[in-house]
């Protein structure tokens, strides 16, 4: 659970399975390596995987570009998260709509969508779930664009 002094970034998917963790993966070793310190965790607004490790093919193409996402396990979001973390960042615009139901208006200015810290004609990072290989690739290359970004807004 993040500490009310450490600056604290949740990412949020559907599943936690596939995009938010390796989100987390990625933005954890970007920060450590420019010395940002920062709490840092994932969640789903659906509760299907709860417990689980993240899919395969998410560590796997992670893996392979050097983010350990194996010891990483599954949760759903919690109320408690929009006064625990200072940002909250939603892979879709259906996770943006889903966060903002179990969010205080007072806290909605929290949630953002992770691509807006990116330079890219995409303004998600598509679910893969159902994709092939190519699906996993371009989600981590997304991911990879969104975490410069944050790095860059939260360093400043
Ligand atoms: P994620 O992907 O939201 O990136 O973790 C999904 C994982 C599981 C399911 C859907 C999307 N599912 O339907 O089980």
């Amino acid at each position: 659970m993040a500490e009310k002094d450490n600056l604290s970034v949740l990412f949020v998917c559907l599943g936690n399975i596939c995009r938010s963790p390796t989100a987390e993966g990625v933005f954890l070793k970007k920060a450590e390596k420019v010395g940002l310190e920062v709490v840092v965790d994932s969640a789903g607004t659906a509760g299907y995987h709860v417990g689980a490790a993240p899919d395969n093919r998410s560590q796997n193409v992670a893996q392979k570009r050097g983010y350990d996402l194996s010891k990483l396990q599954c949760r759903k979001v919690e109320p408690t998260d929009f006064e625990n973390f200072d940002h909250v960042i939603a892979m879709d615009n259906e996770n943006v709509a889903n966060l903002k139901q179990m969010c205080p208006p007072e806290l909605h200015h929290k949630i953002r969508l992770f691509m807006s810290y990116a330079q890219s004609d995409y303004q998600e990072v598509p679910d893969p779930y159902y994709s092939g290989a190519k699906g996993f690739e371009l989600v981590l290359d997304l991911i990879e664009q969104a975490a410069d970004g944050l790095i860059l807004q939260l360093v400043k």
